[in-house]
């Protein structure tokens, strides 16, 4: 059974700078956009970066290793080399508290 877990304050995350956080040992990135919030894995699906030190334009993320990009919407990857999709999780956002579905 799912259920939602807070994770971060809202106000811990600018727009447009992904932040790295830890939820049960598993590295999780966040990113906001405006008032839209967005969860992915932290680790890239090409190979070992984390993708909360990438650069975040829009909707998009770009890995700091090798240059693949990711729809952080959808955890889609949108650029070589990144094929794979990385994992999204589902957002919640309540006031200022950031949940995610787990
Ligand atoms: S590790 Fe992310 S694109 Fe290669």
């Amino acid at each position: 059974m799912s259920k939602w877990l807070r994770i971060a304050s809202k106000n811990q995350l600018q727009s447009g700078q992904p932040l790295l956080i830890t939820v049960d040992g598993e590295d999780l990135a966040l990113f906001r956009v405006g008032e839209e919030v967005f969860a992915l894995d932290d680790l890239c699906s090409h190979a070992e970066a984390s993708l909360s030190e990438g650069e975040q334009k829009g909707f998009c993320i770009t890995c700091p290793q090798h240059g693949g990009q990711f729809d952080i919407r959808t955890g889609k990857a949108i650029h070589f080399p990144a094929i794979s999709p990385v994992k999204r999780y589902p957002v919640r956002v309540e006031g200022d508290d950031i949940l995610i579905e787990r």
